[in-house]
């Protein structure tokens, strides 16, 4: 699936519901949101279809699913072996807030799950509950456990920094993801919260984040041929293997390089997270269109991507769906 840019998508991102069981105030309002009606959910037989056309015909070489959060789909185990039983066979991950995974990291390695990468901005249990609104650290950290027991190695770690809430915490959450093995991501907040309250001025920088950890730890760069499409620039802490993680959506864009492609929970095609337009998939299989129609019209919808998210375009404008809607 090639753009007008030359790009090729080969990494569908899908997600499987827009709720959440936290409330991350970088991404929904304490409140939470109108959640889709059932009704206008994909059914996991839908999903498969779709994931299986991305793999079968359209070059799709991995498939990470999504939310809201993953975990809450009854039937995602279901869907993930569905998934790794495709040929070619993708490569399967989930990006998760992790709470769940001490129940599900098991069944969903025994499907085939290669791997996981998990939300975790602080340490602190205060912290947690100010920043997610929910008192639920916890149960992350046992997810996290269960996904290194369950052998989703390796296991990612993401985690936003917010000025005054976390911003204090990079250097104990790399201590502790280097003790536990994990690969963390610090991640630059992009303009996609349903509040709409994303200021620039208060986004810790890529820059920011790096001069912090540079303070305490001994930073070299990554072999950069290793990043490819990847969103993060990777650093050897204190000479490698160790590795940390940098994604500057907004001050670094990797659009340039972006292999991705989504499918949100309501069936709709998104070449970019902060695409304006959306193509129906959804409604073009319950009007029973063929297998090849429908991948006709995901690749047209490919075709028109953007050159880039535009964040810094005086007409920028926030995508009228937050990231739990569209997949984050
Ligand atoms: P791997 O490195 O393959 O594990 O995946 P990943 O880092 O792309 O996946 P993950 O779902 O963990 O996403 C991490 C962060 O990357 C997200 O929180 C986003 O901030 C950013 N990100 C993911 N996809 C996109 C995208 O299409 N565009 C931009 N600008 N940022 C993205
Ligand atoms: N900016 C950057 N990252 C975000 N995430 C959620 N909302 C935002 C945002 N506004 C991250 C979560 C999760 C990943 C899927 O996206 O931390 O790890
Ligand atoms: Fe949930 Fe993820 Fe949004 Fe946090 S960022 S509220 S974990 S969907």
């Amino acid at each position: 699936m090639r753009d007008s840019f030359g790009r090729v998508a080969t990494d569908l991102r899908v997600s499987l519901t827009d709720r959440c069981n936290l409330r991350c105030s970088y991404c929904m309002p304490p409140e939470g949101l109108d959640w889709l009606p059932k009704p206008e959910l994909l059914t996991a037989e839908e999903i498969v279809r779709l994931v299986a056309i991305g793999v079968e015909r359209l070059g799709i070489t991995e498939v990470r699913y999504t939310g809201g959060e993953p975990l809450l789909r009854r039937e995602l185990v279901d869907i993930v072996a569905r998934t790794t039983a495709l040929a070619p066979r993708p490569q399967v991950s989930l990006t998760t807030n992790g709470i769940g995974l001490a129940r599900l990291a098991g069944p969903l390695a025994a499907a085939g799950l290669d791997r996981v990468n998990v939300s975790l901005d602080t340490l602190d249990r205060e912290t947690f509950v100010k920043l997610a609104h929910r008192d639920r650290l916890a149960d992350v950290l046992a997810g996290l456990a269960a996904a290194e027991a369950a052998g989703l190695r390796p296991v990612k770690i993401n985690a936003v920094l917010m000025r005054g809430v976390n911003d204090h915490e990079a250097v104990p959450l790399l201590r502790y993801c280097l003790d536990k093995g994990y690969e963390l991501r610090f991640i630059e907040q992009m303009p996609l919260d349903a509040q709409h309250g994303w200021r620039r001025e208060n986004m810790i920088t890529a820059d920011e984040i790096l001069a912090t950890l540079q303070a305490s730890f001994d930073l070299t760069d990554a072999d950069p041929a290793e990043r490819g499409s990847a969103p993060a620039e990777l650093f050897l802490v204190g000479g490698g293997p160790a590795r940390v993680g940098v994604i500057g959506s907004v001050t670094r864009p990797f659009c340039g390089a972006c292999d991705r492609v989504r499918l949100t929970a309501d069936g709709q095609i998104r070449n970019c997270l902060f695409a304006t337009d959306e193509s129906d998939l959804r409604a073009a299989m319950r009007s029973g269109v063929s297998d090849d129609e429908l991948a006709e019209r995901w690749l047209a919808a490919v075709r028109i991507k953007k050159a880039g998210h535009g964040i810094d375009d005086p007409a920028f404008l926030q995508p009228s769906r937050p990231m739990s809607a569209i997949g984050g």
